[in-house]
């Protein structure tokens, strides 16, 4: 019990989500820029997909990866943005949500004494799920100076004869950095060159303001050295239909369907049946572009507050739906900030240790709620910040 105390802290955006719900149910109104959740409507057909399933009584246990409709479609779709083919029977596993796959993956592939290379600032699920597998992260620390962006002579320096996997995710969460092809390239090879496993996050990939998002499998031509990590939350604004999925070589995916099977069985009937649709609907790519519009307008809602704001570093983000701001209030850290800023101006944000030590002065701000949310949670914000200045 104190080993998994030590190994799995609780989840530090959890823990302000909960404070703000204690508020809220004191009567307070919190605004919440916490969560990495993007309200957004459902794409087209999903919902009445799953009522009928639901109504039909599609309610039971499906294969072990997933209804094969489903991963039928989503090899089309990997092929289509990745040229690369995937076989749905053996290749792909649907899971709940990214959060599991992340989870499945690392389970089935690192060991005790294999060393992960973890960049930081980042998602924070991937170091304790490494020590949960006996493994231990290796980090390579982003700078703000650089626009986050990945360096390969950091990967470099971090590889060891020890060093089973290195995790790429792209765009990023907490800084919205979206990795630039030649960067991705270089650290390819570099794991490549030393049998090195990549776990390719890209939960973001539709969300990319500047530049383009570049797949790793597109760079990537053995499956084998390859897990692509992916999730309908996000794209879909689908976050509670828990759908995630993997895709590798037969091998990989055999391992990890073992894991999966005793973790969860298999992922949620009615759900899956509900996005058997979407990914070939050809009215996707409109219900993309305008949901894209919609969070960079948002995002401009921050970029125009902070802009010239003292104490304030934002460095542009190239996608996803966050900012990671330095906020530099003379003797005060970022955890204490957040909290007075939720008790104070009912505004939850994150502090930016949660997604890695060194960024103790950074918050994460999710811009996933609507405009009129972000408009008055900047508008509270930068009120309150010039009070200090
Ligand atoms: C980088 C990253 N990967 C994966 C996930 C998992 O999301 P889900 O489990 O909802 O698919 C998240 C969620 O915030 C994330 O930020």
């Amino acid at each position: 019990m104190a080993d998994i105390r030590r190994l799995l802290p609780a989840s530090g955006i959890r823990a302000i989500f909960n404070i703000a719900g204690e508020m809220e149910r004191k009567g307070e109104k919190v605004l919440h820029l916490e969560i990495g959740r993007p309200d957004w409507k459902l794409p087209p057909g999903v919902e009445d997909a799953a009522v009928d399933a639901l109504r039909g009584g599609f309610v039971h246990y499906i294969a072990n990866r997933g209804l094969l409709e489903l991963r039928e479609a989503i090899a089309r779709d990997i092929k289509r943005r990745t040229g690369r083919d995937y076989n749905p029977e053996s290749e792909i596993i649907l899971t709940i949500g990214g959060s599991e796959a992340v989870c499945m993956a690392m389970l089935a592939m690192i060991g005790p004494g294999d060393e992960v290379i973890v960049p930081l600032p980042s998602w924070p699920h991937y170091s304790p799920i490494v020590e949960m597998a006996g493994g231990r992260p290796v980090y390579v620390h982003g700078r703000a100076e650089d626009g986050f962006a990945y360096i390969p002579e950091d990967f470099r320096a971090a590889i060891t004869d020890r060093t089973r996997m290195i995790v790429l995710s792209n765009p990023n969460n907490p800084t919205g950095t979206v990795q630039k092809r030649e960067n991705l390239k270089e650290i390819v090879r570099l794991a490549l060159e030393k049998d090195i496993l990549i776990l390719a996050d890209e939960v973001y990939q539709d969300f990319v303001f500047e530049g383009e998002h570049i797949p790793i499998a597109s760079l990537v031509e053995d499956k084998s050295r390859l897990i692509i990590v992916n999730s309908f939350s996000k794209s879909y604004a689908m976050t509670g239909w828990r759908i995630g999925w993997t895709a590798s070589d037969a091998r990989i995916s055999d391992a990890m369907n073992r894991i999966h099977q005793y973790l969860t069985v298999c992922g949620v009937s009615f759900a899956q049946k509900g996005a058997v649709g979407l990914l070939d609907d050809d009215r996707l790519p409109h219900y993309l572009a305008e949901m894209k519009e919609e969070f960079r307008r948002r995002y401009e809602v921050w970029r125009n507050a902070f802009n010239g704001l003292d104490y304030v570093t934002l460095v542009p983000p190239g996608g996803a739906f966050y900012i990671f701001p330095d906020i530099r209030i003379p003797d005060m850290n970022a955890r204490t900030f957040c909290e007075k800023c939720l008790r104070e101006i009912r505004v939850a944000i994150v502090p930016g240790d949660v997604f890695g030590d060194r960024y103790d002065r950074c918050v994460r701000i999710s811009y996933g709620r609507n405009l009129e949310t972000q408009t008055e949670a900047a508008a509270r914000l930068v009120e309150y910040i010039r009070k200090f200045v």
